[in-house]
């Protein structure tokens, strides 16, 4: 039977990739691009923060990219097509700020592919020039290349190995269209927060607006725990309500990168748990801290 959050198709985009096609009607009605649920697949579990990459108002469905992190999404990838998700709450966050701007540039770095999707197509439906350019550590990694193709003018491909499309940072591809003297009215980039960071700094000197879509640790999602915090021009600010997206040449990067690594060791006691309770569910449960459930 269909319930609210049913999932209506799963489908593996790269290793440890799945994508999910769910039942979600009012949010495919609301949700717009930068946009993302906060979802829990169990009574006990932790809130787990996703960018809505897709959403058919018609159809009712949005479209949800996990890569397989951890505790919960590794157990996300045991539901399959006919399974419910628990909760799923949003669209949460500021949606991108979307006007034409003659041509601009949006960049996705492995799981970032999902999300700038979104926002690519919305620039183009605004009008603009789109210049998209993926990228992944190689080949097997990639996904979502047709999808962005549809929405994009140009498409620039690149890996880290050389594996697929052009070796290099998707960073590179970037400063190789400015040198060119393509003028950018904006750029977008989301992926690893080195490569934000690299992209922000590429487009410093030349002033070109860019923004990225940060991605702290989330806990309640309401701007009331104070998780998410990040530094932006000197001021604190919250992701889950005032970002996911911020101007890319005000981000505090090294500050986020230290407060990302401050809660490894709790997750990885939780992952190696979780793979512990699978092998021996007489074992129990036992329940990871910091807790977002
Ligand atoms: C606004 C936003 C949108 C996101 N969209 C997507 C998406 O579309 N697809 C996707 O696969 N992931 C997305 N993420 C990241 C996703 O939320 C985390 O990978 C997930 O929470 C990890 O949960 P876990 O229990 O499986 O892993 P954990 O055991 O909690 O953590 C495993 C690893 O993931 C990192 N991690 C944990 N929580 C987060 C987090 N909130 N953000 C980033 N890294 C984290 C940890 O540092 C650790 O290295 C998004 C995050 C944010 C904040
Ligand atoms: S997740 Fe708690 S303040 Fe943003």
């Amino acid at each position: 039977m269909q319930t609210q959050h049913t999932i209506i198709s799963k489908r593996e985009l790269a290793p440890a990739v799945k994508e999910y096609m769910v039942a979600a009607p009012v949010l495919a009605k609301k949700a717009k691009a930068g946009q993302f649920i906060i979802l829990r697949i169990a009574e006990d579990g932790e809130r787990v923060p996703l960018t809505i990459a897709d959403a058919d108002a018609t159809a009712g469905t949005i479209t949800l990219v996990v890569q397989e992190v951890g505790k919960t999404t590794t157990e996300m990838g045991r539901l399959n097509e006919g399974d419910a998700i628990l909760n799923l709450i949003g669209p949460l966050g500021t949606p991108s700020h979307i006007e034409k701007l003659g041509t601009v540039c949006v960049i996705g770095g492995g799981i970032g592919i999902a999300p700038i999707y979104p926002i690519a197509k919305a620039m183009r439906d605004a009008g603009n020039r789109v210049i998209s350019i993926i990228g992944a550590r190689s080949k097997d990694l990639l996904f979502w290349e047709d999808k962005m193709r549809a929405v994009s003018d140009k498409l620039c491909v690149t890996t880290d190995d050389g594996s697929y499309g052009v070796k290099g940072f998707v960073s590179d591809e970037l400063r190789r269209i400015m040198e060119e003297g393509v003028t950018l009215g904006s750029v977008t980039a989301i992926g690893p927060v080195p490569m934000m960071r690299a992209v922000a700094e590429t487009t410093r000197a030349r002033k070109v607006p860019t923004v990225v879509s940060l991605n702290p640790i989330m806990i309640d999602g309401t701007g009331m725990c104070g998780g998410c915090r990040v530094t932006v021009g000197g001021e604190t600010k919250f992701t889950c309500v005032d970002g996911p997206e911020f101007d890319g040449h005000l981000v505090d990067f090294a500050e986020l990168i230290q407060r990302q690594a401050y809660y490894r060791d709790l997750e990885q006691d939780a992952a190696d748990h979780c793979r512990l309770a699978q092998e021996h569910p007489e074992a129990g449960p036992r329940k990871k801290t910091p807790s977002a459930g």
